[in-house]
C-alpha cells in the first residue's frame, strides 16, 4: 500500500424524511441558490418541499442545467450568483447539478477566464475561494454529493476538475426522492457506481486489504441490490444500499493508497461527448471490452474479483476471469444497458473519430500504469462492436 491522505469533510444526512433538516444545515442568514436540472425536481413538488423547509431565507432559483453540464448554462447562474450576492448553492439533482454547482461556486469568485477551471486534469483548481454549497441527491450515480469532482461540457468536449473547496458541506440522500427515476436511470446509476469501484480495485495488488474488502462489499451490494432497486420500485430498504453504495464508491475512501485506471471512464466522456450516450452506459460498453484485452495486465486482481466478487471458485484462472468478465457485462445486460456499440449506431468510422478526438485531448497513455495507447483503445472500441 502506498502512502496517502485522507481528508473528507461533508456531513452526510441519509434517509426518509429528512428534508425538513435543511433548516438546520444552511446557514441561518444565507441568501441560497437552489440549482436543479430540466424540471424533475420542479415536476415532482421536491423543490416546493425543499423551499417550505429553508423557512424564511431568501431562495432564489437557477434550473435548466442539463445532463453532461454546458459551461455557457453554467456561467448564466454564475451572472445570477454575483448580481444578487448569492452566499449559499443549494444543488437539487444528479451528478450533473451537483458537479454544475460546484463549477459555480468557483466561478462565481473569479472574475475572468472562468473556463481556466476546466484546463487543469486531476490537478487541483488553482483558486483560493468558493461560494459554500449543499446538495440534495436525486440520483444515486456519480459519488459527486461526497467528493470534488465536477465535469463540464465544454466546446463539445467534456473537461474534469477538482478542487478540494468544492466538497459539499453536507449532503442529503433521502432514497424517496429517488422514486421518480425512471429505469434507465436506475440503470446507469448502478452501472456508474460499480465502475468507479472497478477502476479502483481493479488494477495490480497492492496488499490494500481494507481497500480492497470494501470495494468487493460495495460491488457484491450493487450486484446484488442493484437489480432490486432496478425491478421494484417498493423495496426501499435495497434502494438505499444503492444509495450508500454510489456514494461510497467514489467518496474517496476506496481509491487512498493504491493505483488507479480511469480508462473505461477516459474512453467513455469522448462516447458521451461525441454521440450523446449516457455517462453510465458509455462505461458499460467499454469495461467488458477493456478487461478482455486486458486480461494478462490485471490477471492477479481479475482473479480475486472473479473469486471474492462472483464467488467463482472452480475451473482454471483463466476460466474464472473469463466467467467473471462474462457475468459482469450480463449484468449489465439485465439491467437492460445493450453493450454493443453498433446498437448505439458507432461505426468504423465512429471509432476512429473516438479515438481521434482523444489523441487531440492529450488522453494517450491511460491506465494504472500508463501503457493504455491509442491504439489498444482501437482495439477495445472494435472488440465492443
Ligand atoms: O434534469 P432533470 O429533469 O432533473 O432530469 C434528470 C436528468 O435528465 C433526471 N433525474 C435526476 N433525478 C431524477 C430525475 N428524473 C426523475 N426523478 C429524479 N429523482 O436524470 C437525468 C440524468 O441526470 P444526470 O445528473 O445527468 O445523471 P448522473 O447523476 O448520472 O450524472 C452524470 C454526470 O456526472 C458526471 C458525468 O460526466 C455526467 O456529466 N460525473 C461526475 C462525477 C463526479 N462528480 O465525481 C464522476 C462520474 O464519473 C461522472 O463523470
Ligand atoms: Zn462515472
Amino acid at each position: 500500500m502506498q502512502n496517502f491522505d485522507y481528508f473528507n469533510p461533508t456531513q452526510i444526512v441519509f434517509g426518509q424524511e429528512r428534508l425538513n433538516e435543511l433548516n438546520n444545515l444552511v446557514p441561518v442568514n444565507a441568501k441560497v441558490l437552489v440549482l436543479f436540472g430540466g424540471g424533475s425536481v420542479k415536476r415532482f413538488g421536491t423543490l416546493d418541499k425543499i423551499k417550505a423547509s429553508l423557512g424564511g431565507r431568501t431562495v432564489l432559483e437557477f434550473g435548466g442545467i442539463e445532463a453532461n453540464p454546458k459551461f455557457e448554462t453554467l456561467m448564466q447562474a454564475v451572472d445570477l450568483v454575483r448580481t444578487e450576492k448569492v452566499d449559499f448553492l443549494l444543488a437539487v439533482g444528479g451528478g450533473s447539478v451537483m458537479d454544475g454547482t460546484k463549477f459555480v461556486a468557483l466561478a462565481a469568485k473569479q472574475t475572468s477566464e472562468h473556463e481556466q477551471i476546466l484546463f487543469n486534469g486531476f490537478e487541483p483548481v488553482a483558486a483560493t475561494e468558493a461560494l459554500p454549497l449543499g446538495c440534495i441527491v436525486t440520483l444515486p450515480a456519480t459519488g459527486s454529493e461526497m467528493n470534488t469532482f465536477g465535469v463540464i461540457t465544454y466546446n463539445q468536449q467534456k473537461y474534469p476538475f477538482t478542487s478540494p473547496l468544492v466538497f459539499p458541506k453536507f449532503s442529503l440522500l433521502d432514497p424517496d426522492l429517488t422514486l421518480t427515476l425512471p429505469k434507465e436511470q436506475i440503470a446507469n446509476g448502478v452501472a456508474d457506481a460499480f465502475i468507479h469501484v472497478i477502476e479502483q480495485y481493479l488494477t495490480q495488488p497492492q496488499n490494500a486489504k481494507v481497500q480492497d474488502r470494501f470495494s468487493e462489499g460495495l460491488l457484491k451490494t450493487l450486484i446484488e441490490d442493484g437489480p432490486v432497486t432496478y425491478n421494484d420500485n417498493t423495496n426501499i430498504e435495497a434502494r438505499k444500499n444503492f444509495m450508500w453504495s454510489a456514494t461510497s464508491a467514489l467518496n474517496g475512501l476506496i481509491g487512498v493508497g493504491v493505483m488507479q485506471d480511469w480508462s473505461t471512464h477516459m474512453i467513455g466522456h469522448e462516447m458521451t461527448a461525441m454521440f450523446g450516450i449516457a455517462h453510465g452506459r458509455t462505461l458499460a460498453i467499454i469495461l467488458p471490452s477493456l478487461l478482455r484485452e486486458r486480461k494478462s495486465h490485471k490477471r492477479a486482481k481479475l482473479i480475486q474479483f472473479a473469486e471474492r466478487v462472483w464467488d467463482i471458485t472452480s475451473g482454471s484462472d483463466d476460466e474464472k476471469i473469463d466467467l467473471a468478465i462474462d457475468k459482469t457485462e450480463a449484468f449489465f445486460n439485465s439491467l437492460g444497458i445493450v453493450t454493443n456499440l453498433s446498437h448505439y449506431e458507432i461505426d468504423e468510422a465512429g471509432i476512429n473519430d473516438i479515438v481521434a478526438n482523444m489523441e487531440k485531448m492529450g488522453l494517450t497513455r491511460l491506465s494504472e500504469t500508463g501503457d493504455l495507447t491509442l491504439d489498444i483503445v482501437a482495439k477495445i472500441l472494435t472488440a465492443a462492436k
